[in-house]
């Protein structure tokens, strides 16, 4: 608990704030927001990811800390999603969202979150460290006059709880040609199966699953959109927009396209395509600790690439802290914590600016257009190692919320 100056205390919630945070919530994010957050109740102690800040007893400014996992290869790294920030109009521009992200970022740090993650309003989380790094993905338009053929023998149900591994496994599938992959959360799949705004789709042959697709709440009169769309099948990629058309009795259905491609192959030349041109920010607050969180994944890189019998150190300058990597025979040895250093391509080393790290992790550029791209990254005559261990990364995220 903190007080701040002006009385307002900063807490983490109690069960007991549930009216006032959805109340908070539903004034500033629209009713919309509503089941989402009231389902951040339903677990026990689920109060415990909310973050609040009381003047007496008015609720003055809410957010919420989800847990969520990113993976990086083969790498699942712990990561922290804020959610359901907002301020009541009438304490606005005082600083209270401002600390209450500081708290939150406090807490993801302690529980060992190597990252942060989210999606959010224009700019606003820039000031905390985030950067737009990971492409949210595009959508296809299927176009009304289009011919869409379900093929006879593919059915479509909505999913039930009963499903869930099914579920899990198809997205898992759908997201393996990823290099960076977030699914859902054990709570967002919990909150799927009791909200009365989610429909999951199934697509089976013979009784067996073969894709599934979520189906966005109905809320416009033109178009119905399907997201996560998770199957090797085009044939059920139409089968689901069929199904989509029939029962909305819509034509004109949006499609969500993902990191695998079966999306693009199924609906080519049947839908116009449009990028999203926007991006999930991410935000890294110890680019050491990232580097050794990551370590098994840069020594399978390291191991399958022209560096893999050669030993020797690397050092990467974040300017402001630094760190010394040790590699012997495709392995990366340690990654030892350094001091500040301004010049490491002097001292034979790389720079990368801290607020570049995510870019370089995650992105989609990798490190050597990255080199191109900013003048204060520079990857020196270690060029050709840091572009075997920083290439750049497609990705694939799911939310409960839908693009
Ligand atoms: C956005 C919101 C949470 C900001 O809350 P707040 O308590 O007024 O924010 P703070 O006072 O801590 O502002 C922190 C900084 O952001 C700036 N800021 C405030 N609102 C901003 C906005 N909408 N966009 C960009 N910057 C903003 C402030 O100028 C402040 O900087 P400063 O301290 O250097 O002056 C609040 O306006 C709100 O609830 N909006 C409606 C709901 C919403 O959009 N939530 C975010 C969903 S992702």
């Amino acid at each position: 608990m903190h007080k701040r100056p002006d009385g307002i205390v900063l807490r983490g919630a109690r069960a007991e704030d549930l009216d006032q945070i959805l109340e908070l919530t539903a004034a500033r994010g629209g009713p919309e927001d509503l089941p989402e957050a009231r389902a951040a109740f339903i677990h026990d102690e689920g109060h415990r990811q909310f973050y609040v800040a009381y003047d007496g007893d008015r609720l003055a400014s809410v957010l919420t800390l989800w847990q969520e996992h990113i993976r990086l290869g083969s790498t699942r790294l712990p990561a922290g999603q804020m959610d359901f920030v907002a301020t009541a109009t009438d304490y606005e521009h005082r600083g209270l969202a401002r600390d209450l992200v500081a708290i939150a970022h406090e807490v993801s740090a302690e529980r060992g979150d190597v990252l942060q993650f989210l999606v959010g309003i224009p700019y606003f989380y820039r000031q905390f460290g985030y950067r737009y790094v990971l492409p949210m993905p595009g959508h296809y338009t299927v176009r009304p006059d289009a011919r869409i053929e379900a093929p006879a023998e593919i059915t479509v149900r909505a999913a039930t709880r009963a499903d869930l591994d099914t579920l899990k496994s198809l997205q898992d599938r759908a997201q393996a040609s990823a290099g960076v992959a977030m699914g859902h959360s054990e709570t967002t799949w919990e909150w799927m199966f009791s909200s009365e705004t989610v429909r999951v789709l199934l697509a089976e042959r013979e009784g067996n699953a073969i894709g599934t697709a979520r189906l966005a709440p109905d809320d416009d009169d033109e178009y119905c959109a399907l997201s996560e769309v998770a199957t090797s099948e085009v044939g059920a990629v139409h089968a689901l927009v069929a199904d989509v058309r029939g029962s909305s009795g819509r034509k004109t259905v949006q499609v969500t396209e993902r990191a695998d491609g079966v999306v693009q192959q199924a609906l080519a030349g049947l839908a116009e395509h449009a990028d999203s041109g926007e991006e999930f920010l991410l935000r890294v607050h110890d680019p050491v600790m990232l580097l050794e969180a990551v370590r098994s994944e840069l020594s399978a890189r390291l191991a399958a690439s022209p560096f893999a019998h050669e030993k020797g150190e690397l050092l990467i300058s974040f300017y402001s802290s630094s760190a010394t990597l040790t590699y012997d025979n495709g392995a990366i040895e340690s990654v030892v914590k350094g001091p500040s250093m301004q010049a490491p391509v002097y001292r034979g080393g790389s720079g990368v600016p801290p607020d570049l790290v995510a870019d370089l992790v995650f992105g989609p550029h990798g490190a050597e257009a990255l080199d191109e791209l900013y003048s204060d990254l520079n990857l020196g005559r270690r060029q050709g190692l840091m572009s075997v261990l920083f290439p750049p990364q497609s990705s694939d995220i799911l939310t409960y919320y839908l693009g």
